[in-house]
């Protein structure tokens, strides 16, 4: 029964806390017992606790006993937020705001984009992700590749993926190098490693032999990946985070009521809204100008300094406790490669002191709990390159960049990436939170003890998103608590 509730509740993108497992494997019927209480859920919770469900029991229980005529009324479960996410009568906006930022590209951008700068930075990439598979106990001992060519026995080799085709027969050839020599790596079309997606520039280990011919016949693949899980380090204190993106402000389709709605709330009594002391916002916080052709049509505000003026009085409007983190996407006014320094002076000088503007990505600390803010550009060429992954599930490809540790590791698609002396992309040091925007769509889920954030927008459909058969998921706000880490999303 254990396996099927837990697998019930991975389908459910939901955890459970090891108390409120045993309490349900004592039920009569625990899925039953589970599925009731996330039914009473308006939106999934991101971990369920003992706490939740004894409490959703006991109003069930309320709700059985017989009622006097007057009682006539529907007995509300209301769990969003859930009873273990509301703590009472906190006060959480005392004392200072704690912002780090930890690590950014801003102010030390060295790349000229010379032939040497892409050397550099691939060797870079390279040394630093290989360093993390050599840890991995699967390629303790891996070889350079010319030594393992030479082999007879199995070997362990680590490279960068240069080149991937099927042949055929339905077989998959990797080419892979390292800092010395090329090697072709076949997945074997009948073997489970020809279905597990490689993308292009990642760094993998491969296990496998070489067969008479020099090729090497993979047995398995190996990516850096995280660690098991780690615990939520968890703060003293009591605050919590809500993340945004995609605001796009000057644009058309930028949505001012449902802006209204979160300002305002944001501001109001709610516990909740109380507690957030923190706001970052991941890009694409204005339409922009010229990014896309005849964007012109689709603007209310056509002056790039007039879009970030609008959106710093938006900003300047939500309530003082707030710390707001911003940095830029794609649509924002830095230079497009990544990664991208933060806004410059000209614009930031437009905002309230209580704005810190950091490069995307950038490595924050919110009170000791480090937070990975990427806008998330690279998911247009991991959705085109991995199989199954769509723009409606960007938490799979947040998974893929952890696995992968890299938050762009396709080079030359649709994602550009300047070749800096340091692969400044490469998820080096494991966040406590990662959060990605640029999709418009939303989410929250956790991978190996990392909380994962999707951001949503403030924009509606674009008739770009329209014609291209994307139904973005506008005006939810995802919050963390930084105490927990637990994650809910209010829709406004
Ligand atoms: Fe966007
Ligand atoms: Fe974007």
């Amino acid at each position: 029964m254990r396996e099927e509730l837990l697998a019930f509740v991975s389908e459910r993108g939901t955890l459970l806390e090891p108390d409120a497992v045993e309490f349900l494997l004592v039920q009569r019927d625990p899925i039953a017992e589970l599925d009731g209480f996330l039914r009473s859920c308006p939106e999934t919770p991101f971990v369920v606790t003992l706490e939740d469900i004894r409490h959703a029991g006991e109003i069930a229980q309320q709700a059985l006993r017989p009622r006097t005529p007057l009682d006539l009324r529907p007995v509300a479960v209301v769990a969003t937020p859930s009873a273990s996410f509301r703590r009472l009568g906190e006060k959480a906006a005392d004392g200072h705001p704690d912002v780090r930022i930890l690590r950014d590209i801003t102010g030390r951008s060295t790349c000229e984009g010379t032939l040497e700068d892409f050397t550099r930075y691939f060797r870079h990439r390279f040394q630093v992700l290989r360093g993390m598979l050599r840890q991995r106990r699967e390629l303790a001992g891996a070889q350079d590749i010319a030594k393992a060519r030479r082999s007879t026995r199995e070997v362990r080799i680590i490279g960068m993926v240069a080149d991937i085709r099927t042949t055929k027969n339905g077989h998959r050839i990797l080419e892979l190098e390292d800092e010395l020599e090329r090697i072709a790596v076949l997945l074997p079309a009948e073997s489970a490693v020809a279905q597990e997606p490689v993308v292009s520039d990642e760094v993998l280990g491969v296990v496998g032999t070489v067969n008479a011919k020099g090729l090497v016949i993979a047995a398995s693949l190996v990516r850096p990946d995280l660690p098991t899980a780690k615990p939520f380090p968890g703060t003293l204190g009591h605050a919590r985070v809500a993340f945004m993106s995609d605001i796009h402000v000057g644009s058309r389709t930028f949505l001012e009521e449902k802006w209204s709605k979160v300002s305002e709330w944001l501001g109001g009594a709610d516990e909740v809204a109380r507690s957030i002391r923190y706001l970052v916002v991941s890009g694409d916080v204005v339409d922009g100008i010229g990014v896309y052709p005849r964007q012109d049509e689709e603007l209310t505000i056509d002056d790039i300094y007039g879009q970030y003026e609008a959106l710093a009085r938006m900003i300047a409007a939500l309530p003082d406790r707030l710390a707001v983190v911003m940095l830029p996407g794609n649509h924002d006014a830095v230079r497009p490669a990544e990664p991208q320094p933060a806004f410059p002076m000209s614009i930031q000088k437009l905002f309230d002191s209580n704005v810190i503007f950091a490069g995307n990505p950038s490595l924050l600390s919110l009170e000791g709990v480090r937070v990975l803010a990427y806008h998330g550009r690279s998911m247009d060429d991991l959705v085109s390159a991995i199989p199954g992954l769509s723009y409606q599930r960007p938490l799979d490809g947040m998974k893929a960049m952890l696995r992968l540790r890299h938050l762009a590791p396709i080079y030359g698609g649709k994602t550009p990436i300047a070749p800096e002396a340091e692969d400044h992309l490469i998820i080096d040091e494991i966040p406590d939170i990662f959060v990605t925007g640029h999709v418009h769509a939303v989410g929250v889920d956790q991978y190996r003890g990392v909380v994962l954030v999707n951001s949503s927008t403030w924009q509606a459909q674009t008739p770009y998103q329209k014609m291209r058969n994307i139904d973005p998921t506008p005006a939810r706000l995802p919050i963390v608590d930084l105490g927990t880490g637990q994650a809910i999303i209010r829709e406004f």
